[in-house]
């Protein structure tokens, strides 16, 4: 007679080992059906996965060799990706069919660490189960292949009567820059009309395929880039990285006001650089000043998503093209990270959710 616990079952198929799944994300909560009649088994479980039909083999295996009394097991996957929402936009939808949501990341001033912080996210999002691209809009400045550790270049084929360009991928990132186009040595001096030209090839001419989360990495301030991302594609929204002094939070107002006036919703603010702590003596130094991140989050009545501690292994995992998210699964800060990132998934289901008179309502009138 066949007979266990839910915790057993946890415990049993944790022993799975595939390098698309993630065993730490499973947990009792994990289990949506749990039933057992007859030496028979019936299981659904919520996986985040891309392989889920590999991973239910693994586990209906797992569960056999572990159980010898199990008879029979009707074992159901929920995948991740079914139970995320996609931004309804009709304009999207003609550009990106296959992309559920699109979310620029952005700040007022340079060198706060959006790129760090946009990479992460990705990663962050996709060890979670999601389908995550990445579209490094920096084209005078790109640091996405060097954080993500590429040096390939993209092929490209023909379709029907134009080019398409397939999408380099790291840590299960989708992601497309200028810099993996061009030659590193070769000077970015292309203008305005190329540079938006380059922006809206990267949503029109790439084959994202199907995305949850396609995220760009924006060039600092509030210049054409932004301009031309916000004017070709209706958003999901935008999320501010600032650093907790004053200079970064004015540029990080300034920033906000610019998404507001386009009608992008600001999707929460995140704190880069938030303190510092010693590793010798545990002793936090707040660099940068502290609680300006959440200041600025009530005073415009935006989302604070969190504080990321400056960490030496942070910078390193960019400049080694190993995020830390991947780098360091165990690591407080990639807690933090991940943490983050759910909170973002979070607020981009309620902007889904929440009809866009409302969400005007709730980020009040900035004039
Ligand atoms: N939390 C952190 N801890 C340690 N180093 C960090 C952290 N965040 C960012 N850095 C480092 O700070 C530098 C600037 O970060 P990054 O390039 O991500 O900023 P950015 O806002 O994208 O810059 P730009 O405006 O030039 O695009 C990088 O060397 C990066 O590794
Ligand atoms: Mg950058």
């Amino acid at each position: 007679m066949f007979e266990a616990t839910k915790s057993e079952i946890i415990n049993s198929l944790k022993n799975i080992s595939h390098k698309h799944f993630n065993t730490n994300l499973l947990t009792l909560n994990s289990i949506k059906k749990f039933e057992i009649n007859n030496s028979t088994l019936d299981l659904e479980i919520s996986v985040n996965s891309k392989d889920i039909s590999e991973i239910k083999n693994l586990m209906k295996d797992r569960l056999k060799k572990d159980f010898a009394e199990l008879k029979k097991i009707n074992l159901t996957i929920a995948s991740k990706s079914s139970s995320i929402s996609a931004h309804k936009d009709a304009k999207k939808d003609s550009i990106m069919p296959g992309v559920k949501n699109t979310i620029a990341v952005a700040s007022g001033k340079g060198g706060v660490g959006k790129s760090t912080v946009a990479v992460n996210l990705a990663v962050a999002l996709a060890k979670d189960g999601a389908r995550v691209g990445l579209i490094d809009a920096d084209i005078y400045g790109p640091s996405v292949p060097l954080m993500l550790g590429s040096i390939d270049k993209p092929k490209v084929y023909q379709h029907e009567n134009s080019v398409k360009i397939i999408p380099l991928e790291s840590y299960e990132v989708k992601f497309i820059s200028i810099g993996s186009l061009i030659d590193d040595k070769a000077p970015v001096i292309w203008r305005g009309p190329m540079v938006s030209g380059a922006i809206k090839q990267f949503m029109t001419d790439v084959d994202w395929g199907e995305l949850d989360y396609l995220i760009f990495d924006l060039p600092p301030g509030t210049g054409d880039i932004q301009l031309t991302l916000v004017q070709t594609i209706p958003l999901t929204g935008a999320v501010i990285v600032t650093t907790p002094q004053e200079v970064s939070l004015i540029d990080a107002r300034k920033a906000l006001a610019m998404f507001t006036r386009v009608n992008v919703p600001v999707l929460g603010i995140i704190e880069n650089m938030s303190y510092f702590i010693a590793p010798d003596t545990g002793k936090k130094y707040d660099i940068f000043g502290s609680g300006g991140g959440e200041k600025i989050s009530k005073e415009l009545k935006t989302p604070f998503l969190g504080g990321i501690p400056i960490d030496p292994r942070i910078r390193e995992g960019g400049d080694n093209g190993l995020p830390m998210v991947f780098g360091i699964p165990d690591a407080n800060e990639t807690e933090i990270l991940m943490e983050i990132s759910r909170k973002l998934t979070e607020q981009v289901n309620i902007r889904n959710s929440t009809p866009s008179e409302k969400i005007e309502i709730l980020l009040g009138d900035d004039d």
